[in-house]
């Protein structure tokens, strides 16, 4: 911990000790025989069940694309606020862009208070203003804002959002398995779904850090299923279903993979999104490439089994509603 942060007592993660959030080897579930493929899903099913967190290994994503996004990220991170500003979030009609420090509020309990000590950017499915969801204004939907002035940057993101995109589709796959679900059942919602990187910038925390404002204010996710790589500096911290705060470390070459709340929804609770959130106390600047999976917008999200305890809803719906409570600018944009 850095000499200079002082830390609210609240915000210290308790030890390690007892939690097991699990490390699963993913290669036997893509390349392996029936027998592996089942019991990879077994065991990430358990984790879904239990924790909602759990970080996968040998996912097929090469180490130099995840270094080359990290780079591109922070080239993006380091340039003056006036040559970030001309892809702010505000000017996308669907979301897509530059948010600054502050510009996302993660945890609703604190809506009055100093949004995330983060900046981000929002990179979704990159579809023209012919594509036929667009020209029906289907919201979240159209093209992404692109940085000016740096080359490669576009290709980079691109190659990146693609492959993320397969590994999520094969990740629910995975789900579909252990839910004893026909291993393609999530994919007929899987047209275009609306998947987005998201990559995160965490200033230095000093001074005393209270809940008030800490990199990432406690929240569940939103969606169906989140890959999150992060870098070696740390302070993801998972909270268990006792209560307690945990760390998820950094794993190399790891992915921390977790549940969001559309798919605890969807799977009638049998899966848990988990409470997280980020508490940067290393003195060093942070970066995280969160990936966001989600379903097509016009998914039907309605509870697999008997005794639903929930209405049917769609994605799309789903998500509007969750992006409005954490981004104050998009409040009277989409409802
Ligand atoms: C998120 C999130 C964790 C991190 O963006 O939803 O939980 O380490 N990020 O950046
Ligand atoms: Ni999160």
């Amino acid at each position: 911990m850095s000499s200079t942060a002082q830390l609210d007592p609240a915000l210290v993660p308790a030890t390690m000790a007892g939690l097991q959030i699990p490390i699963i080897d993913f290669a036997p579930f893509l390349a392996g025989n029936p027998a592996e493929r089942a019991a990879t899903a077994e065991a990430i099913g358990r984790a879904c069940r239990e924790i909602g967190f759990f970080y996968v290994i040998n996912h097929g994503i090469e180490a130099a694309l995840i270094a080359d996004v990290y780079a591109q990220a922070k080239r993006f991170f380091d340039l003056p606020v006036a040559a970030k500003s001309t892809i702010a979030i505000e000017n996308s009609a669907c979301h897509r862009g530059w948010f600054q420090v502050g510009g996302e509020n993660l945890d609703p309990a604190k809506q009055k208070a100093a949004g995330d000590l983060k900046e981000g950017i929002k990179i979704g499915r990159d579809l023209p203003a012919t594509h036929s969801l667009v020209l029906a204004k289907t919201p979240l939907h159209g093209p992404n804002q692109w940085p000016e002035n740096l080359p490669g940057w576009r290709e980079v993101m691109q190659t990146y959002y693609d492959r993320m995109t397969g590994l999520g589709t094969e990740m629910l796959r995975a789900f579909a398995v252990s839910l004893n679900l026909d291993a393609h059942y999530f994919d007929r919602w899987l047209t275009s779904p609306m998947t987005t990187l998201g990559p995160l910038h965490y200033p230095p925390q000093r001074g005393p850090i209270t809940e008030a404002q800490i990199g990432a204010g406690a929240h569940t996710d939103f969606g169906c299923l989140t890959l999150l790589a992060q870098d070696a500096v740390g302070g993801l911290q998972v909270r268990t279903k006792t209560g307690l705060w945990v760390e998820a470390p950094p794993v190399v070459g790891s992915f921390v993979v977790n549940i969001g709340d559309m798919m605890q929804r969807w799977t009638n609770d049998v899966f848990t999104s988990t409470l997280h959130r980020v508490v940067n106390v290393s003195g060093r600047e942070r970066y995280s490439l969160p990936f966001f999976f989600d379903p097509d917008f016009s998914a039907e999200v309605a509870p697999i089994g008997p005794n639903p305890r929930y209405a049917p809803t769609t994605a799309g719906q789903y998500l509007l509603d969750k992006i409005n409570e954490s981004f104050a600018y998009h409040q009277d944009k989409t409802q």
